[in-house]
């Protein structure tokens, strides 16, 4: 069992060709503006992930220099084989701006899933189309998520400054788990936190009474891949 309530600390964008952007995105339309590559020069390579209208067009999307030119599916499949055992989830009542920002540090991590709990049209803004690299998941209510959860493995642990909370920094978290985060206002449900086995908060120093929800799931996030994921180099 992970030692999630141990007492002793532990040394623990970018569309380019292809479907359409959400109007949300935020992106410039202009495919010569923004970071990436030019046309390929050369003769093209013919490994089937690479994509002929990138090839073509150039490659303005945010993504690894690796991924360059390479098709979405291909880009999928391959983090697919090398998915993180964290899932994160997301209560969405309030249509919350960090539900994007939460979405875009997801795929940074590698996430297996994310979970989108409660209304099923999310903020898209701040997820910059990261989303499409990711697998969202839609549960109604909080029964879906359990058993969505319950099915892959996976501890529920929610993550919110509430009475019972346990500091999240000397935690260890479980290596297969899902971190489960409010909405900017309510927070938490009082029904996810029943469903949690654990609840962990980020311990905060000046006077405010809460993170925004995005930061809280970076820092979270991170707090996982600190004790659980590979360390590579940039790149
Ligand atoms: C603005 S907070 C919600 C309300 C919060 N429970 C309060 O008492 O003010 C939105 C979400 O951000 C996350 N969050 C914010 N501050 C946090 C902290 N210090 N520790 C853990 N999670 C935090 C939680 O997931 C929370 O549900």
């Amino acid at each position: 069992m992970p030692h999630l309530y141990d007492d002793e600390p532990e040394p623990l964008v970018d569309p380019g060709p292809g479907p359409a952007a959400d109007p949300d995105d935020g992106l410039a339309a202009d495919p010569t503006v923004g970071p990436g590559v030019g046309p390929y020069e050369g003769p093209w390579p013919s490994e089937p992930w690479f994509d002929p209208e990138l090839l073509a067009a150039g490659d303005r999307r945010n993504v690894l220099d690796r991924y360059r030119y390479w098709r979405l599916d291909a880009i999928v499949a391959d983090l697919d084989t090398r998915r993180a055992p964290l899932h994160v989830a997301i209560q969405n009542w309030e249509h919350d701006f960090n539900i994007g920002s939460i979405v875009r540090t997801a795929n940074a991590f590698n996430v297996g899933a994310v979970h989108i709990v409660g209304r099923r049209r999310w903020n898209r803004r701040g997820a910059m189309v990261t989303d499409r690299y990711l697998h969202v998941e839609h549960h109604a209510d909080v029964d879906g998520l359990v058993a969505a959860t319950r099915d892959a493995g996976l501890t529920l642990v929610g993550v919110d400054n509430l009475p019972g909370s346990r500091p999240l920094e000397p935690t260890e978290l479980p290596r297969a788990c899902c971190l489960v985060f409010g909405s900017e206002g309510p927070g938490l449900t009082p029904e996810m936190v029943a469903a949690c086995e654990g609840l962990v908060a980020i311990t905060q120093h000046g006077s405010t009474r809460s993170l925004n929800a995005g930061a809280a799931a970076a820092i979270a996030m991170y707090h996982w891949s600190r004790r659980w994921a590979e360390v590579t180099e940039p790149g």
